[in-house]
């Protein structure tokens, strides 16, 4: 393996230095357990400059440009070395001395990992470059260890507003595929309009839920109300102090099934969102690899005249996929369970109201009873009305929440 030169990049002009990779273009390697590569689709060569011969057999250090952070590939290794699959942004050199970018998915196959590259955006490119450069000069200057140097990377991705590595992966995958999707003219609009709009009903259907508890918190004031003014009744207003119990009961049940809700202590969004964001990452994570597998179909002629395995290759890449789909099937399924568990309790809520407005009901009857029928008693009545009205307002908006979410988990699949 040939040792490179140092070059000064800085100096050097950037058309100059930079070797042509295509927003079309999907770079593919797969590496043994030690980063050797095994096997690289025509891109990958290409773009690289060297030959085949040069390649395979060759550690992937071998494209390590100067610029790179020692703790960014402390931390790619870290994950891989979890089993866990990786998204960075790579400053790779070509043979010749020049540079390229790239977004790299790398991730576990049997034997060692595959890696699928893109073509980043400028802007997200420059503020890596920016990061990476500031971090390589702390790595010098301080002598830092990689894990060091991979601690102060996290923090800087904090600062950008990612509050951990696996954050700031999803995000950045999904805005570089979208980015590059309207690029190329591939833009695949209805999955993510579905999960855009998965994620906006489940916030909404948090306040919902929200709002229906505040509202049972604050209800609970007028059974008391009622037993307070029972008790200034003449006759001892049994009958209301009864219906004052039933209600209070009754709509204590409410307030708690309402709460198992938000079991994990108000976390139900927050936990969907993350759901959403893990399977959209898997989802996104299968797209790339199908893509990888039909560009390897198309060179195949020049792959085979090497001797390369084409057909073995393509169904390494195909059982990536694969598990990428089962993963996001399951985040799906999660969110599906999440919005039946909606719907069913909207179901229950909606047959307990109606038991609830019998019972408001009584109080009215009882009320129009009495002669001297007392305003305070039609004060509660009124406010129970209300309250019974924005219950069902938000129980009909939960169900369509709820309704929604299931529909558009289907269309994701
Ligand atoms: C599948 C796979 C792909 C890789 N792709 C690159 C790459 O594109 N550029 C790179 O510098 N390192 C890549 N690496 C990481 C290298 O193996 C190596 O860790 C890195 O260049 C840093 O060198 P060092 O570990 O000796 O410091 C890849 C590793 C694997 C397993």
């Amino acid at each position: 393996m040939e040792d490179f030169d140092p070059v000064d990049v800085a100096e050097a002009q950037d058309d100059e230095m930079t070797a042509p990779f295509r927003p079309d273009q999907i770079i593919y390697s797969r590496a043994d357990e030690r980063g050797i590569v095994i096997f690289g689709n025509t891109t990958f060569r290409e773009i690289s400059g060297y030959r085949w011969e040069d390649l395979i057999g060759a550690p992937h250090k071998l494209i390590r440009h100067p610029d790179m952070p020692k703790g960014v590939f402390w931390l790619f290794w870290d994950r891989l070395k979890q089993g866990l699959p990786v998204v960075a942004y790579v400053k790779n050199r070509t043979k010749v001395g020049k540079h390229y970018w790239a977004l790299a998915l790398v991730a576990p196959c049997p034997g060692g990992y595959l890696s699928i590259r893109i073509r980043p955006q400028d802007s997200s490119r420059d503020q890596m470059a920016g990061i990476y450069s500031e971090l390589r000069a702390r790595e010098t200057k301080e002598n830092l260890k990689p894990e060091r140097s991979a601690e102060l990377f996290l923090e800087k991705l904090k600062e950008i507003g990612h509050s951990d590595y696996e954050t700031f992966m999803r995000c950045t995958l999904d805005m570089e595929m979208n980015a590059r999707a309207s690029e190329i003219g591939k833009m695949e609009r209805t999955r993510q309009e579905a999960l855009d709009s998965i994620l906006k009903l489940a916030e909404d259907s948090d306040g919902y839920v929200n709002r229906m508890s505040e509202g049972f918190r604050n209800v609970r004031a007028e059974p008391i109300n009622m037993r307070i003014l029972s008790n200034r009744m003449e006759d001892g207003g049994a009958a209301i102090s009864s219906i004052s119990q039933n209600y209070e009961v009754m709509a204590a049940d409410m307030g708690q099934e309402l709460a198992a809700l938000n079991a994990d202590d108000g976390q139900a969004f927050r936990h969907i969102r993350q759901t959403v964001a893990a399977g959209h990452f898997s989802l996104q994570a299968a797209d790339l690899a199908a893509e990888a597998a039909r560009e390897l179909v198309s060179m195949r002629g020049e792959l085979t005249a090497i001797g390369a395995d084409t057909d073995g290759e393509l169904a390494i890449i195909e059982q990536f996929a694969n598990h990428s789909r089962n993963r996001a099937n399951d985040s799906l399924k999660t969110i599906g369970a999440h919005a039946e568990r909606l719907s069913e309790t909207c179901r229950r809520l909606r047959r307990r109201i109606n038991g609830l407005d019998v019972v408001k009901l009584m109080c009215r009857v009882e009320s129009g009873r009495r002669k001297n029928a007392d305003d305070a008693l039609g004060g509660i009545i009124d406010r129970l009305a209300k309250f019974h009205l924005e219950i069902d307002r938000n129980l009909a908006s939960l169900g369509r929440c709820a309704g929604g979410m299931t529909r558009n988990v289907r269309a994701c699949r």
